[in-house]
This record gives C-alpha cells, structure tokens and sequence, in this order.
C-alpha cells in the first residue's frame, strides 16, 4: 500500500533505511545539548557533528531518523505554501560508509518504488563547479543510471548545490536535490530552467571536503584564504522535508492541508470572524512551534530560545487579532490542545507536558493582550500629535514594542482620516530584519561543526562534577539538564536543599582532584541494560534504545565517573585545567543549578578514543 498519511510516510522512510542496514536512531531534543553556538536543532545533521567529524557512532557507519528542527530564518517566508518553522527532517548518513552511488540509488528507490513517485515528476540538480571544486558530473551520471533524463538534471552553483561548512571551516561538499513537479500541464525543463515549477522534497550532501584555512594567511580572512582538501572520512547527510513530500503524495497544494496540519486549520477557522489564509497559516504553524518547543523544555522569556518562543507566541496572536480572534488566554491553549492530538503519539513529550504547555501559552497570551492594551494608548497619543501622517520609525516603534502589524496601524490611522508612512515603516523594517538576521547568522555559524577545545572541556568537567556531587551529596543525583557555552558550564541537578558552603568546597576540591590525578578517559560500546549494570549513569535512556557509549573516567586504582554520553571529551583529566563553581541556586521545585568556569587548561586537547580490550 502507497504510504499516503504522514505517519506512514516517516515510518515507510525509517523501515525502508532499516532494510538497507541504517540503525534507526530517535530524534533529539530541539534544544542542542552542549552546542552553545546555535538555539535550535536546524536540521537532523545537527546532533550528528561529531560523528561527522570522526567520533564513532555507536549506531554504526548507518545511521537514519526523523528529526523535529527549528530554522527561524525562514519567518518572513512563513505563510507561503512550504515554508514551516518547525518541520520533521528525515535523513540517512553514511559514516564514511556508502557514498554518491548507492545514496542516490537509494534515494531513488525510496522515491519512485516506495513512495510510488513516477520519475516523470521528479528533477534533480547537481553542483555547476567552480575553482573550489569540478563540476560533480559523478553524481548526474548516477541519476541517469537509475533512470533520469539528461534535461531533468539541473546544474546549479555553490549558493544552491553546495551544504556546509556550518561553521567557517569543517567539513562540507556538493549537494544534489530532488524535486517534484508542481507547475501546470505535463512536466517539463528543471530546476535551472523553470525553477518555480519544481518544490525541493530532499537534499542529498556529499561531504567530500574539508575547508580549512591555507597556513600563514592573515587574521582577516577572505574567501581566498581557504582550501578546499579532500576528506579523509567521506560522509552523507540527507534530509527529506516530511511535510512538504506529504502535500505532494497527498495532491494538495501546501503543507498545512496535509493530513495532520489541516485539523489545525480548521481549528483556527472556528474562532475567526475574518476568512485569512496567510494570517491563518502563520496561527497555525507559530502555535504548532511553540507547542514543541515548550515541550523540549523552553518557556518564553526575554533572551535566548525563550525569546524565540516569545516572538513566535505573539506572532501568532497578532495574526489572531487581524482575523479578529479574542485572545484572552484561552485561544492559544485551544489550538495547542489539537496539535497535540494530532502529534502526541509520535511525539510523547507533547502529551506529558501538555499541562505546562497550555499554562505556558495562556500566561504569555494574556500578558500580551496587556502590551496590545498599552500599545493603543501610545497610539491614541502619537494620533493626537500627527497632522496628517503617521511617520514611519513611529509606525515601525508599534509594531515593534507593541506588536501592532501594519496593517492594524493602518486601520486605525483610517478611521481618524490619517496616513502612514508605509515607505518609511518598510525601511525600518528591513534595518532591523537585516540586524536580527546578521545576529541568527553569526549565531549559526559560530560553530555548529566548532566542538571547540574549550567545549569539549567544558563537557568532561560537567561529567567530573556530575559524579563529584553524587560522592558528597548521595545517589539522588541525577542530571536534569546541561548547557555549555565556550565560557562556562551550566548544570542541573536534582537535590532538594540549598547546598552549604562546605559541600559547594567539597565538590570543587573533587573535581580539581580528579583533573590533578590526570585520569586517562576513554568509551567503550554497551547496550542501555548493560550500561545500568556497570552502574552508569546517563540521561539518554530513551534516547538511544540500542547500543549506548559509556565514557569512562579513572585508571585501575579507580573509576571517578562512568557515564553514558555520546561525546566527545578531552583524553585526560589533566587537559582541563583549574575549576571553579561560581553560583549555587535554584533551577526549579527539587532541581538545583551550578554554573562553573574552568581555567589553565591545555590550548589544544586529543579526544578521548575507544578502550580496546
Ligand atoms: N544538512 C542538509 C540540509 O539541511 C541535509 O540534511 O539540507
């Protein structure tokens, strides 16, 4: 049978990998575990870094899942028929494992054998070449072996058909896409030559390079400063845009009439007396992210994912109040409720925290339909001093502070015979856009591929201090969550009290004790019941249901710290330097909070290797 609704499509996609020897892994969380560089899980590659960079993957050199991403880059285009803030990402990787030809022999077998695509609706398109690297005339060869015709295959530059570095330098290559036939009458041309008319469902990268700064070059860098190498390990890293392949195999002309987003719509339709698809659309898929988001631990505040989650909440309210939808603190909680019916089941932490999340949204609802509140007045005043127009950067200052969308500005100014400086809103528009993209940018880049030195030392401290803690305050210990960023560790614990000065000096003495006695540090492969009967200890329970690495601390006299972690960490304790906490406090009910830096270290660190027996 046609894998048609979404959940069989994301199963067919998993069993098919399976069949082809990929160990199915579970999605991970959307906010990275010790990647300080970026907010959000972007793309299912993402918690893949270091295995992409070399470290061993206990899964194997197959590994495939589906993977819930945030990219708010995208937000402006939100509202159109494909653009999603948050979208299931399925991907299959080889480890240095199969490369171009069996990938897009696979690719096009998923494609036109178990989703039944007929290769008449498919296009592809391959990197152009330029003097980083040659055309990759090896990946259109392929697709012609499998079936595809020479005027299907698009050649495209760097900007389309290239994936990667995340960061300045790191591993990247040629990317090769495939399309599906949305433009009127039979299909026809490609990609390059009538590009509107093809919707990309998948992207293939081949990580075949490395790009690496050329030695002596100076401090500012160039693009001509950097090499493109050959990569020892050669990696692939796909994602299928879930959503967007089930519209197609559905025959319905966006993503939010698909089987499991179009409920969401109708659910938004009963509360509007306004019929707008756009405002309706951005409702939808704002509510539907910050459900997920919520749910992965996040609630909104002024800085970091929270604020995120923030803008995306009232985003969503003032497209609720252009379709004149009441927002008093229940109509957020209310389109939250069907999301999680229509995912709880594929996604469990929706249905465990729904309590949280309809408490989350209501707050945040209610205090905005405040701020809208405020914003009048401040409108009522600025009218009161205008002649006749409403001037930009003042139009901009409401939609900005107090949320007030052009248009709802606009329709106000009307009713008192006033204009807006649509032209000098616009402009003020695009400066922030550009200042808040450059800053998402930076963000990005900084290192996704960058497990820094400094990170990864971080990280073997947070393990020393996780089994610090349990040695002086006992076995209720337990990891509730971690954050490193390149300056400092942050830690979650559960413990019911205030720690005492003398405990805080006690833990900071163990772990500079263990960094003194420069512990060798090494991980061998287990299974989770074997791991808990070696007494490790780890949060990735649910996470890895098969095969688990266990990083361990200590030498033969003695074990500091055992726990299951995916890695990588320093090769001994010794590299890490002096550690210092600097703040005890309270996380939560029962859960308490340590931040600590680290100083002194090792500029340069090996990573810890494999124990081979
Ligand atoms: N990392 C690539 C992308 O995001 C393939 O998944 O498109």
């Amino acid at each position: 049978m046609l894998p048609l609704s979404t959940d069989k499509i994301r199963q067919a996609y998993l069993d098919f990998f399976a069949s082809k020897d990929h160990t199915i892994i579970p999605g991970a969380p959307l906010v990275p575990e010790n990647d300080p560089t970026v907010l959000f899980t972007t793309a299912g590659m993402h918690p893949l870094v270091p295995y992409l960079l070399g470290e061993s993957h206990p899964g194997g050199k197959r590994i495939a899942d589906c993977q819930r991403c945030v990219r708010t880059q995208d937000i402006d285009e939100v509202g159109d028929i494909s653009h999603l803030t948050l979208f299931e990402m399925l991907g299959n990787w080889s480890l240095g494992d199969y490369f171009k030809e069996e990938a897009i022999q696979m690719s096009f077998e998923f494609l036109t054998e178990v989703l039944e695509i007929p290769k008449e609706k498919l296009a592809v398109t391959c990197f152009c070449g330029d003097d980083d690297a040659p055309k990759d005339e090896e990946a259109a060869n392929y697709w012609k072996a499998v079936g595809i015709p020479e005027d299907r295959i698009g050649f495209l530059p760097k900007k389309d058909n290239w994936w990667g570095p995340a960061g300045q330098t790191g591993p990247c290559g040629p990317d090769t896409e495939m399309f599906y036939w949305i433009g009127k009458g039979d299909p026809h041309g490609n990609p390059e030559k009538n590009e509107d008319d093809w919707l990309e469902i998948w992207n293939d990268v081949f990580m075949q390079y490395n790009k690496k700064e050329e030695k002596d070059s100076k401090e500012s860098k160039e693009e001509k400063d950097f090499v493109f190498e050959p990569l020892a390990q050669k990696n692939v890293d796909t994602g299928m845009g879930l959503e967007r392949t089930a519209a197609v195999l559905q025959g319905v002309s966006n993503v939010y009439e698909t089987d499991r987003m179009k409920p969401i719509m109708d659910r938004v339709l009963l509360f509007a007396d306004i019929k707008d698809e756009r405002n309706q659309r951005i409702i939808v898929d704002h509510i539907k992210a910050s459900v997920f988001i919520i749910a992965d631990g996040i609630t909104p505040s002024n800085v970091d994912q929270g604020y995120v989650l923030r803008r995306l909440i009232r985003r969503a309210i003032r497209s609720a109040r252009q379709l004149r939808i009441e927002h008093d603190g229940t109509f957020t909680p209310l389109i939250a409720e069907i999301v999680i019916e229509q995912y709880g089941h594929i996604y469990g932490n929706l249905k465990d925290k729904e309590k949280e999340i309809r408490d989350a949204l209501s707050i945040e609802e209610l205090q905005f339909s405040k701020t809208l509140k405020e914003g009048i007045k401040h409108f009522e005043k600025v009218v009161g001093e205008a002649a006749t127009k409403i001037d930009g950067v003042t139009a901009f200052h409401l939609y900005d502070t107090y949320g007030f969308p052009l248009e709802l500005t606009k329709e106000m100014a009307q009713e008192r015979g006033l204009d807006v400086d649509e032209q000098g809103f616009n402009i003020a528009f695009k400066g922030h856009q550009e200042k808040s993209r450059a800053g998402a940018e930076q963000r990005f880049s900084g290192g996704l591929a960058d497990q820094s030195t400094e990170t990864t030392k971080l990280h073997t401290a947070t393990h020393l201090l996780d089994a610090a803690l349990r040695k002086v305050l006992g076995k209720h210990v337990f990891q509730k969550g971690s954050n490193i960023t390149a300056e400092r560790l942050r830690f979650d614990f559960s413990h019911g009290e205030k720690m005492t000065p003398e405990q805080i000096a006690q833990v900071e003495d163990l772990v500079n004790k263990a960094i003194e006695a420069d512990f060798p540090i090494s991980y061998h492969i287990t299974d989770v019941k074997g791991a808990k009967e070696e007494d490790a200890i780890g949060v990735f329970d649910e996470r890895y249901d098969n095969e688990v690495k266990v990083y361990v601390v200590g030498n033969d006299k003695m074990i500091f710290s055992k726990e299951i972690c995916g890695g990588p960490h320093v090769a001994r304790t010794g590299m890490i330097g002096s550690f210092k906490i600097k703040k005890e406090e309270s996380s939560s009910a029962g859960v308490r909070r340590i931040k600590a830096t680290i100083s002194g270290g090792s500029d340069e660190v090996e990573v810890a290797q494999e124990h081979e027996e």
